[in-house]
């Protein structure tokens, strides 16, 4: 996929595949709809073998309330499917459901180390200001996720640029492992943050990125939001008095209009510097209305088939059951090697 990339010749002996995850955690976002799972179904259209995880057990490293939890899993994956996921083609399961992840993620455990984890931004994002009362799953979630990702031996791995960090500790590990073991087992993981929406911002603070944790929903664009309420938060989005400018470079310093371009771009399929030769010299009043429209044009379509599948909940359970008996196919002989490499004896007949 990256052939320049240096690490293209290490990863040689691996096949492609991709491995990517969302929590199913208080709903999607634009943002995790433009950063990553309209790109997941891009690759997956364009033939790639992938493999979609509801990142189930990341969700409780903060307090899930169970009902809820289990409802946000099953409307993810009905989220995915909407937006174009085809669960023959791609693998789409829930985390939980595959034992190797917990099991490889202890293994990481032992080889992360903790001035890695001390690095973590999201860790000190998340834990606020009491660390002491932050869980220990919080602290080593990034372990897990390297436990997501080398447990298919992915790798390729599309996210949203916050995710980086995290990426770059998953392949410190898998060099690290590689390394004391003297192996070359686990593959060294490509991230892939592309496009015009990496960085899908708050829309009240273009500084801040959109989060389901915000606790203003009007900073946000949720992927059940009806049509009326997409269009009065495009409306009321903080933006400046400024017309369009006809270059981005005009646009630093204007975090808040850089972000509705961006969002116009990804969602159009085209650049921001096409979208500004289209808006140039215009003010937000005309540029808002359309780029609401173009968002319900593009989300209506996703809400409605998701609320569609969200009436047969045992059909998306067996969906998700089906993905993970095929997850786990993958996952147990790798999962089996490692536990030779790291010396257990494996005498059980499985
Ligand atoms: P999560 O659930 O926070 O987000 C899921 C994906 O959406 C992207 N994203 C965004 N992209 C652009 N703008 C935004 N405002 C925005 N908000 C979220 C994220 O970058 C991500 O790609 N740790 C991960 C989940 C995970 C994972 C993995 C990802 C667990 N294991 C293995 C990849 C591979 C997370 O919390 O994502």
């Amino acid at each position: 996929m990256n052939d320049a990339s240096p690490d293209a010749s290490a990863n040689a002996r691996f096949s492609t595949r991709i491995f990517s995850g969302i929590q199913p955690s208080g709903g999607l976002t634009l943002g995790n709809y433009l950063g990553a799972l309209k790109r997941f179904v891009e690759k997956q259209d364009e033939g790639i073998e992938a493999i979609y995880c509801l990142v189930d057990m990341h969700a409780i490293t903060v307090w899930q309330e169970p009902a809820r939890l289990r409802h946000a899993t099953r409307e993810a994956a009905a989220g995915f499917i909407a937006a174009g996921i085809d669960p023959e083609r791609s693998i789409l399961f829930n985390q939980s459901q595959v034992s190797a992840h917990a099991e490889l993620a202890w293994i990481f455990n032992c080889v992360a180390r903790m001035g890695w984890m001390n690095r973590m931004t999201q860790f000190k994002d998340k834990a606020g200001k009491d660390k002491e009362a932050a869980s220990l799953g919080l602290y080593a979630y990034p372990a897990l996720m390297a436990a997501d990702i080398l447990a298919y031996h992915a790798t390729h791995v599309p996210v949203g640029e916050d995710q980086r960090q995290h990426l770059e500790l998953t392949r410190d590990i898998a060099i690290k492992f590689n390394h004391d073991y003297g192996v070359d087992f686990f593959p060294v993981t490509e991230p892939l943050i592309e496009g015009a929406a990496t960085r899908v911002m708050s829309l009240r603070d273009g500084t801040k990125k959109m989060s389901k944790s915000d606790p203003s929903d009007m900073s946000r664009i949720n992927l059940t939001d009806d049509a009326d309420a997409i269009a009065q938060k495009f409306r009321k989005a903080r933006t400046d008095p400024d017309p369009l400018p006809d270059t981005l470079e005009a646009l630093e310093g204007r975090p808040e209009a850089r972000n509705l371009v961006n969002i116009y771009a990804a969602l159009d399929g085209t650049s921001p510097q096409e979208v500004l030769v289209a808006f140039a010299g215009q003010g937000f009043g005309s540029f808002k209305p359309k780029l609401a429209e173009l968002a319900v044009e593009s989300l209506a379509p996703i809400t409605a088939e998701m609320s569609r599948l969200m009436q047969d909940p045992a059909e998306i359970d067996a969906l998700l059951g089906r993905g993970a008996e095929r997850a786990e196919a993958i996952a147990a002989p790798i999962l089996e090697q490692c536990f030779e490499i790291v010396g257990m004896v494996r005498s059980r007949r499985r």
